[in-house]
């Protein structure tokens, strides 16, 4: 497995590869890898000749008042990982390499940003489609494979790629989750014992959303009032936003229709945690 810190030398072994007619999957991170990034891993693996795992914690997709100086790292647990699932090129560049001291480039996108996780993170969307296009142009990727939990960035990438004609094929894979329902995230790892305890409430909730439809409520404020009851019934919780929307377009709607996401942040003591669903309508 390859270790590569620059982006020259990252694109050199790219463009070596691509010379010798070898194909490139790719998952990008944060790093702290859990088992929802070695998925991303699986799915990538048997569709090319390469697998390229980046990991860089891009501080423009932080806010100022967000976890960027606590989010956690262990590169040596990462890098067995990486090993384990057959990566054969990591990028693990550092923040000036990345971005230098006269960077003015960002890409942004008008309408997906401006829902879900966007309204309470501004920045968030333009930091991540901004990084995102460079790491595409370092990698040079055939395939890239983003998680379902991360939806509305998952949106945010395709459409980014089909209006700025990138030709990477996109992949969502599903949302991996611990054996209570919690949605694998590094974020995870700020829980405390009680806080943990607690922060089953968002797949719970989801579930309870779910049973609702099936009994064939379909007013999405009042599927959201008892989805909000719900979480708050959980010690540490406060509800950043409960949301049914269009999967396509992520506009709320007010009654459910034959597809629904349903999306919802919930911070958790210091963890803002995220989950989603769709809801099909049989
Ligand atoms: P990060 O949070 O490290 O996530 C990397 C990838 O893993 C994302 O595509 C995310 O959706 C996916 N992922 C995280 N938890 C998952 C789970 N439980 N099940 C399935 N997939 C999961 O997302 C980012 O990093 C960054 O925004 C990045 C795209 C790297 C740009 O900086």
């Amino acid at each position: 497995m390859d270790i590569l810190k620059t982006k020259a030398d990252m694109q050199a072994w790219s463009a070596a590869k691509k010379k010798q007619g070898k194909t490139i999957s790719f998952v990008p991170t944060m790093g702290y890898l859990h088992k929802g990034h070695v998925s991303l891993l699986e799915i990538g693996k048997p569709l090319s000749d390469e697998l390229v795992l980046s990991i860089f914690v891009n501080p423009t997709q932080f806010g100022p008042n967000e976890d960027l100086d606590a989010y956690p790292s262990n590169i040596q647990n990462d890098l067995d990982l990486a090993q384990q699932a057959g990566v054969t090129a990591v990028f693990l560049p550092d923040k000036n390499e990345m971005y230098g001291p006269d960077y003015q480039t960002h890409v942004s996108l008008d309408h997906l940003p401006q829902y879900l996780c966007g309204r309470s993170r501004p920045v968030h969307f333009g930091g991540v489609a901004t990084v995102v296009t460079k790491l595409f142009n370092i990698v040079m990727p055939d395939v890239a494979i983003f998680g379902k939990k991360d939806f509305q960035q998952l949106a945010v990438i395709r459409q980014m790629v089909e209006d700025l004609d990138f030709n990477i094929r996109i992949i969502g894979g599903e949302i991996i989750r611990e054996k209570d329902g919690l949605a694998m995230s590094s974020r995870n790892a700020y829980l405390t014992p009680e806080q943990r305890a607690s922060a089953v409430c968002l797949s719970q909730a989801i579930r309870l959303l779910k049973q609702k439809v099936a009994q064939g409520i379909r007013s999405v404020p009042d599927l959201i009032r008892e989805a909000e009851a719900f979480i708050l019934s959980f010690d540490h919780t406060r509800v950043d936003y409960i949301e049914l929307c269009d999967p396509k377009t992520l506009e709320p709607v007010e009654t459910v229709q034959a597809e629904t996401l349903v999306a919802m942040a919930v911070q958790v003591g210091k963890s803002r945690l995220i989950d989603n669903a769709l809801i099909e309508l049989a």
